[in-house]
């Protein structure tokens, strides 16, 4: 098993500087802000997990269940022989995947990049002792650090759990065109998107009735406490979760229940809150099928295939960086476009 930094041997100075700049930029502007990257320390990570295993959390049940019926079809459309998981977490659910790979006497390798560090140790020692295959860890963000996952062999890149949804039109943008461009000829995409539904059931899953997510929301103070020295005060801030139907997205937010100001030394900075100010923790965008499938094709990709849950909650689609931008034209022979199923 190797691990590895995305950024060298500097790994843990380049993510401090990475959230240094991240609080800056959030925290000074006139709408307070901070990346929901930040949320999965140690903790974050066990909180978003119990998440999953919330009745009014959907996705994950829902996008595992997809995976459980179709792992045996999407394994053999890729013909990959190594899988390469984006934002990993624990990859519970990619064992389905790998389950797969392994039953077709096809799984040489995998790679796993995440933000979270102890969370990506866990899940590769996991992974290598349950499989015996080589499995690499790789430490680094998604909006910057692609570069490192290099390698042969025909790769199957999975990127679920709708985490694509936690960035803006144009990260989401730009994360795809890497994504592209660090594949090579005979690579595939397989992303799970989560997908416009019912506004109650949406506000539910992110503001549910144990207080889980509201704890997860509020453990991003906790990590800017740790990381950065501030002196925030959980207990002055509340969760907050509402559907911005123009943008399509659940927004959360953690509400200032007083004024107050809290220094966060590392960071240079005094941040001062009016009673009632929110700062914007995460968004989570929510799509129609289509519109995801155009915003793969705008970053370069063809989809090959797409699948629903009978409900039509969330869809998985396998996308293959576009034939010309590898010097062939068109899709591929292989293809079939938009099945359903
Ligand atoms: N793929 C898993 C985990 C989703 S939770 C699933 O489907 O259940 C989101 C994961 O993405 C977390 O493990 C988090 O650490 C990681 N993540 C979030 N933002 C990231 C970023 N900018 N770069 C790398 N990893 C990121
Ligand atoms: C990881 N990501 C896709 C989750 C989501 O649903 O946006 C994170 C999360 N936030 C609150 N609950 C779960």
């Amino acid at each position: 098993m190797s691990y590895l930094s995305a950024d060298g041997p500097g790994g843990i100075d380049a993510r401090r500087a990475r959230l240094k700049e991240d609080a800056r930029i959030g925290l000074c502007a006139p709408v307070k802000s901070i990346p929901s990257a930040w949320f999965y320390d140690d903790r974050g990570s066990g909180l978003f997990d119990e998440i999953t295993r919330l009745s009014e959390y959907y996705p994950t049940r829902t996008e595992r269940a997809i995976l459980e019926c179709k792992a045996e079809d999407i394994v053999m459309v890729s013909g990959a022989d190594t899988l390469v998981e984006l934002g990993s977490g624990t990859s519970e659910k990619t064992r389905v995947l790998l389950d797969a790979m392994a039953a077709a006497n096809v799984l040489e390798r995998v790679v796993l990049f995440d933000i979270a560090e102890d969370v990506l140790r866990r899940a590769a020692r996991d992974l290598h002792s349950l499989y015996d295959v080589e499995v690499e860890a790789v430490v680094g963000d998604l909006r910057a650090d692609l570069d490192s996952l290099g390698g042969d062999g025909n790769r199957l890149w999975a990127f679920l759990g709708s985490t694509i949804g936690n960035f803006t039109r144009e990260e989401r943008g730009r994360m795809l065109v890497r994504f592209a461009r660090a594949m090579s000829d005979g690579d595939s995409l397989l992303i799970g998107v989560d997908l416009i539904k019912d506004t109650a059931r949406l506000i539910a899953a992110y503001d549910d009735s144990e207080g889980v997510t509201a704890e997860f929301n509020l453990n991003i103070l906790n990590v800017l406490n740790k990381e950065m020295g501030g002196d925030f005060d959980v207990s002055k801030f509340s969760h907050r979760a509402s559907w911005n139907e123009s943008e399509s997205r659940i927004e959360m937010r953690l509400r200032s229940l007083d004024a107050q100001v809290v220094s966060l030394p590392e960071v240079g900075l005094q941040v001062s809150l009016k009673g009632g100010e929110e700062i914007l923790t995460e968004i989570s965008t929510k799509f129609t099928a289509d519109g995801f499938a155009d915003e793969l094709c705008d970053a370069g990709f063809d989809v090959a295939q797409r699948w629903f849950d009978e409900a039509h909650d969330f869809v998985v689609l396998l996308a293959r960086p576009r034939g010309e931008r590898h010097g062939t034209s068109g899709m591929r022979p292989a293809d079939v476009p938009f099945a359903v199923h």
